[in-house]
C-alpha cells in the first residue's frame, strides 16, 4: 500500500511546481464550486496511477489543481462510495495519496437524510462529529505507523476551529446553519423509517452514505478536517416520504448556493 501511495503521490508532484495543503472533496451540493476556481490542471482519475476505476458510467471523476481565491488547493470531482463495490482502502486511497503530497486540511460536503425534527429539506448542517455504520472499517489490518498510528484518537475528529469560522461566515451572510452528527452508512438503500428512528435514538441528526470512511483516513493521517452536509430529505418520525436520488439532486441544487458560499469564503480565508 504505501508503495502505491508514494507512487501516485509522485506522478502529481511531477505535473505542477507546487503541491497545495488544502483539498476539497467535491460532494453533492458543492459541484458548482467547481466555476469558482481557477483551474490551472485537471487530471482524469483514470490517467492516475493506482487510483480506483470509475465503475459507473458518466461518472468519472478527476483530480483538479488552482486557485480558490489566493488559496492553492486540489479538488475531487466525484468521489468513491462503498456502495459501489469498492473496498474501504479504494474508498479512501486518495485521502492517503493527499497526505502524501503534504494536504492539511480537507474539506467535505455531501447529501443526507435529516432525522433531527428541527431539520428541514435544504438546510445546511455542518457535522459536528460521526458516528460509523459502515460495515468495513478502512484501518482494518495491517497498521503502517509511517501513515499514522495503530488506535487514532477520534475525539475532536471534526476541526472546533473550523466550525467556528464557518458558523461565523454563515452568520455575517445570513445563511442558517444546522449543526449535527452524521450516521455513515452503506447505503445504497435510503432508510427505513424505523431506521431512520433508529439512528435518531442512537444520536444521529443525518444520515448519509459517504464522508465517514474519508474522515477516518484523514484523522489517521493528521489532516484536519471539515465537512457539511445539504439535508435533502426528512427521516422525522411521522413525516418519512418516499426519497428518490432524483429528489435528493433537486434539493442539493437548491441549496448549492448556501453551501457554496460558505465552503468558498472558509477554504480561502481560514
Ligand atoms: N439516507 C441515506 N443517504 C442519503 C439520504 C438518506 O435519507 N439522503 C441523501 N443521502
Amino acid at each position: 500500500m504505501l508503495e502505491k501511495i508514494r507512487q501516485t503521490a509522485a506522478f502529481l508532484k511531477d505535473q505542477l511546481p507546487k503541491m497545495p495543503e488544502t483539498a476539497i472533496i467535491l460532494g453533492t451540493g458543492l459541484g458548482e464550486l467547481v466555476n469558482h476556481i481557477a483551474i490551472e490542471k485537471e487530471i482524469p482519475y483514470k490517467d492516475i496511477p493506482n487510483f480506483p476505476v470509475s465503475t459507473v458510467e458518466g461518472h468519472s471523476g478527476k483530480l483538479i489543481f488552482g486557485k480558490l481565491g489566493s488559496k492553492d488547493i486540489m479538488a475531487m470531482q466525484g468521489r468513491f462510495h462503498f456502495y459501489e463495490g469498492y473496498d474501504m482502502k479504494q474508498v479512501t486511497f486518495p485521502v492517503r495519496v493527499m497526505k502524501e503530497i503534504g494536504i492539511k486540511t480537507l474539506f467535505l460536503s455531501n447529501a443526507a437524510g435529516g432525522m433531527n425534527p428541527d431539520f428541514a429539506i435544504g438546510d445546511l448542517m455542518i457535522i459536528r462529529d460521526h458516528i460509523n455504520l459502515f460495515p468495513e472499517h478502512p484501518l482494518r489490518g495491517k497498521n503502517f505507523e509511517e501513515l499514522g498510528v495503530r488506535f487514532p484518537d477520534m475525539s475532536e475528529a471534526y476541526s472546533k476551529e473550523l466550525i467556528k469560522k464557518a458558523l461565523k461566515i454563515a452568520d455575517e451572510n445570513n445563511i442558517k446553519v444546522q449543526q449535527g452528527v452524521y450516521v455513515g452508512t452503506q447505503g445504497p438503500t435510503f432508510e427505513t423509517p424505523a431506521e431512520y428512528r433508529y439512528f435518531h435514538i442512537i444520536g444521529g441528526d443525518a444520515v448519509g452514505m459517504s464522508t465517514v470512511p474519508e474522515v477516518i483516513v484523514a484523522r489517521h493521517s493528521g489532516i484536519n478536517v471539515f465537512a457539511i452536509s445539504v439535508i435533502t430529505d426528512l427521516g422525522v418520525e411521522g413525516i418519512v416520504e418516499k426519497v428518490s436520488h432524483e429528489e435528493v439532486q433537486k434539493a442539493a441544487a437548491s441549496a448549492q448556493p448556501k453551501m457554496t458560499l460558505i465552503m468558498k469564503k472558509l477554504v480561502e480565508t481560514f
